[in-house]
């Protein structure tokens, strides 16, 4: 087995970073196992399947995986399996979102939308679910496996939570913190939770490591929406300024529209008025009204203390290192720019 894993990390230069170096073989192993095994018969299948993972991505959720595995024991073969579900599920959920977005970049490349089509990117994505499932099977634990039937429902839920408060400034934060939990948070705080189950931990450590993803979940899904706002294509290998343009009011619009200032009035109108129907020059108004507003300030403090939240829930790991580690994860989160 470690001869294989020496000659994948001279083959591959994936640049993770520096902290994740305790866990490359696993994540060469991940990468092994999302590029070459995923067995499907049709040749179209296996030319899109080849096409989504070699665009390659952060792999944030199966590093998490590992690094919670060994606060709480050790990697096994069970963990390895773990990670790679919970990323055929994160990949899934993103082909199936970027048909709903109509999106036509991701990870830096086209997406399985634009250049296969709808019909075609909806069976990927149920394929990979598909996927998933068998490899559930194999951890042969009923309680994880109730956990990640949880996420695939919680995933649907604030997917179209999302959907149906399009143009409705009014929401909650309730409502967009509850829809960031489902839709992103969910399947951080599973993988991290599911985890320490396969290492047998005692209750009280597994709701930490749990708590402990729920937060960084969190976390990720308010940078992502700070990104949509401030970031540029090429650094995020997506489009950007999508959001508010399909309505969706995420974090930063959020903050703007509840400020005491008299223009989060200005921002309301232009909201509900769907951008006079997508004026340009309305839609350009209100992510300006947006940044004068601080939303994006706002928002990226409001990630800074899931963040912290994240990190007092970390007393379970003894080991000082890997504290560290995990807490630079969270920083990770926060600094990334794609
Ligand atoms: C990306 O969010 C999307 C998600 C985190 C989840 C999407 C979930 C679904 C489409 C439902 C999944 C379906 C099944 C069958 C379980 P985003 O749009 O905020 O991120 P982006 O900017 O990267 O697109
Ligand atoms: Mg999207």
């Amino acid at each position: 087995m470690k001869q294989t894993l020496e000659k994948i990390t001279k083959e591959k230069t994936i640049k993770w970073p520096d902290f994740f170096n305790v866990i490359n073989n696993e994540l060469f192993i991940l990468e092994e196992n999302l590029t070459k095994k995923l067995p499907a018969k049709s040749l179209l299948l296996q030319e899109i399947v080849s096409y989504i993972f070699k665009a390659g991505g952060k792999r944030l959720r199966p590093a998490l995986c590992f690094l919670i595995a060994k606060s709480t024991g050790e990697i096994t073969n069970k963990h390895i399996i773990l990670s790679e579900l919970t990323e055929l599920i994160h990949t899934a959920s993103l082909i199936h979102d970027d048909i709903i977005d109509s999106a036509n970049l991701r990870r830096g490349r086209e997406t399985i939308n634009s250049l296969w089509n709808d019909k075609i990117s909806v069976i990927t994505g149920d394929f990979l679910f598909a996927q998933a499932s068998i490899r559930l099977g194999e951890l042969e634990n009923t309680e994880i496996v109730k956990i990640y039937a949880k996420v695939l429902s919680d995933l649907c839920d604030g997917e179209i939570e999302q959907y149906s408060s399009k143009f409705n400034p009014d929401i909650s934060w309730e409502h967009y913190l509850n829809k960031s939990t489902t839709k992103t948070a969910s399947l951080f705080s599973a993988a991290c939770k599911s985890s320490a189950i396969l290492n047998n931990q005692e209750k009280k450590i597994i709701n930490q490591a749990e708590q402990f993803g729920n937060n960084l979940g969190i976390a990720f899904q308010i940078i992502d929406d700070v990104l949509d706002f401030t970031s540029n294509s090429k650094e995020i290998g997506k489009e950007v300024g999508t959001d508010l343009k399909q309505g969706i009011i995420t974090a930063p619009a959020l903050f703007a529209v509840n400020s005491t200032d008299i223009r989060a009035n200005q921002i309301k109108t232009l909201i509900e008025n769907r951008f006079n129907n997508g004026s340009e020059e309305d839609f350009d108004k209100a992510i300006r009204l947006v940044h004068e507003l601080g939303g994006c300030e706002k928002a990226k403090q409001l990630a800074y203390d899931y963040i912290d939240k994240a990190k007092e829930n970390l007393d379970f790991v003894k080991d000082g290192d890997l504290k560290t580690y995990l807490s630079k994860a969270g920083d990770f989160i926060l600094e990334r720019i794609s």
